[in-house]
Formats: structure tokens, sequence, C-alpha cells
């Protein structure tokens, strides 16, 4: 079987995703799948290679040639490199049976890939197009999951057009201080910030509409940090939940995967039989009422009443070193080739 690991993108998470998707290379099981690599860089331009011995590097868009133990020997310029092609989109997809799409945000996890794959008639891992569209947009996800039953943080949604009539004392007055301000569709905490104070505020607003048309204004919620990884289709099942320990003001992009002191991760989470249950019914519910497929991770706050409050679902969730996914799934007996061979399974079946 070919596998195309699609990769990179044009969004503020691509380092992230270059991380990922190294990570899936690593792990996948080479005698069973073929791996295809195919990269979009920062300007959207996709590029193809058919060893697994090149891959981006974090930085902006480069491609690095790596020998059998892994190590650099050369940066390859675009595709001044035999091996190395551009391409449209349409030759890389014909070479390959299914896609493991690891694009995380815009484009990758809101349902546009999702779509281009489906009209190439190609299956692919993951969440389809509306689960990936409703749950990259908090605003619609939280929606939906309030109308389910399920808890989430008030708040409140302003678009950038109505920019000039946000006023900090009626915002202050429904949420609360502190509070998170978000842009709709983002990842890993880009344009997230935290507001104490009304300069604060303004100065957050401006941020997160560089991001995003669209952006949250959520109260703080006071309660462990709690995530569980669920995998499956129809019957989906939930990892053992893992925490987030942040030892900043919050778990900031910075945090996951630039200072290396930023948060501790406990995997499992210290819960309770009855707790670590009633998050992984809780994670099972909102992955359904999402419309999730394959796999996603749902991040909990857990209050200190034991009630439990949705942050949000990631439908193409971080496979970096330091990423919950896999992590959960090593600790709850699936280990991380398996766990990939199990989401490529799901994905043609
Ligand atoms: N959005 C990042 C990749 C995550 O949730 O892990
Ligand atoms: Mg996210």
């Amino acid at each position: 079987t070919k596998v195309g690991i699609v990769f990179g993108g044009k969004s503020a998470e691509h380092e992230v995703s270059l991380q990922s998707a190294k990570n899936i290379v690593d792990a996948i099981d080479k005698e069973k799948y073929e791996v295809v690599l195919l990269g979009i860089d920062k300007q959207g331009k996709w590029h193809i290679n058919n060893t697994s011995s090149y891959l981006i590097n974090e930085e902006n868009p480069k491609l690095i040639q790596l020998n059998k133990s892994n190590e650099q020997v050369a940066v390859v310029p675009g595709a001044e490199n035999g091996q190395l092609v551009n391409m449209s989109r349409t030759d890389g997809l014909d070479q390959v049976d299914v896609v493991f799409p690891i694009v995380h945000g815009t484009l990758g996890e809101d349902g546009s890939i999702q779509g281009m794959l489906r009209l190439a008639n190609l299956p692919f891992v993951g969440t389809d197009v509306l689960g990936s569209a409703v749950s990259m947009d908090k605003d619609y996800a939280k929606r939906l999951l309030h109308g389910a039953g399920i808890a989430v943080a008030n708040g409140m949604t302003f678009r950038k057009s109505k920019q000039n009539e946000i006023d900090f004392v009626k915002v202050k007055e429904a949420l609360g201080l502190p509070m998170f301000i978000k842009p709709a569709n983002q990842g890993s905490s880009v344009g997230v910030s935290k507001v104490r104070n009304e300069e604060e505020f303004y100065q957050g607003m401006k941020d997160a509409f560089q991001y995003d048309q669209k952006v949250l204004v959520e109260e703080a919620i006071v309660g462990r940090e709690i995530e569980c990884a669920v995998l499956g289709n129809e019957d989906p099942i939930a990892s053992l939940p893992g925490e987030v320990l942040p030892q900043t003001d919050f778990y900031s992009y910075e945090s996951k995967y630039i200072d290396e002191t930023g948060a501790e991760l406990a995997a499992p989470a210290d819960l309770s039989d009855e707790l670590t249950k009633k998050v992984q019914q809780a994670a099972v519910e909102v992955f359904q009422t999402l419309d999730c497929e394959g796999m996603a991770r749902v991040d909990f706050f857990l209050q200190e009443n034991g009630e439990l409050v949705v942050n949000e679902v990631n439908t193409l969730p971080g496979f970096t070193k330091i990423s919950m996914y896999p992590r959960l799934w090593g600790i709850s007996g699936i280990p991380y080739a398996e766990l990939i061979d199990r989401l490529i399974t799901l994905a043609v079946e």
C-alpha cells in the first residue's frame, strides 16, 4: 500500500506539521507501507518525494536529505534535486492508495484538504469534510456541543468587520476577568492571549484578528487540563486521559513547542477510575457529536466539583515528540507503529 503523507502547509502550524510528519514517517511500518512524501510549502506549493529519506525541515520551506542513520547530509532547495519534483496536486495524488494528511490548522484540519481528497476519490486518515470544518471552528464546535448538552466555556464571538464596536466593559461584565481571546480557527494556541485588563484586551483582540476574521472571547475556566485521545469510526475507543501541567501563564505555543520547561505532561493523568471513565465517555460523546472519524484529541477542563468542560477538539492532533495523542495511545496499549496502521486501516475500511 502506498501512503501519501501530506504535511507542511500554509497555516501558522506549518512547523508543527513538519515535526508531526517526521515522527509518523519514522514510526510507520515500512514493510507494510510505502511512504510517499507530499510536502506543501509555506507558499502553498506542493512537492513530492517517493523515498522517505527526505523531509522538510522545521524552517521555511526547505527539504533536508537524511542518510540512513537519520543524520542531515544536505539541504535541498526546492525542486533542484532530481528526486524532488515540483508537482501538481493531481500528479502526487495519482501515485498513492491512501492519504495521511497531517497538515494542522487552516486548509489541513478544516475540511479543505478532505474535500479535495474526496473529489480525487482517495481514502484518507481522519475526519471527513463536515466534522473537520465544525471541529476547527471553535465558535461552531461550541454551539454544537452546547446544543447536545455538553458543557463548554461561556463566551462571545466577534467579527473583524465589527471590530470597532467591541466594548471591553460589556465583555468584562459578561465574562469576568481574566478571560481568554482566541482566533476561531487556529491551533497550537497561535494568536491566543490571556487578558487581565483593558489594555491587554484590546491588544489581544488586535493580535487575534491577524489570524482570523472571527474571534472568540471566553471566560477563564478554573480546572485541571485533561486530554483524551479517541480512535475509531462507528465504535470509537478512548485512551487513558493525560494531563497538561502548564508552568507558564497558560499552555501557549511557546510552552508547547519552544520552551522545554514550558509545560509538563502527565500520562496517564492522576485520576480516580471513576473520573477516568467519565472523561473517556465524554470524549467519545464529543467525538460523535462533532461527526469525527478516525481520530481526534478532546481537551477538557476538569473543575474542582468533578464537572468536565470541553475546551476544544483537534481532528488532526499533533504527532510531535511531546504530543499527547500518540503518547496516550502508547500508555493505553497501542504502540506508535500499530496506531498508524490502525488509522490507515480505519481510512480504507
Ligand atoms: N493543534 C495542535 C497540532 C494540537 O492540537 O496538537
Ligand atoms: Mg487545537
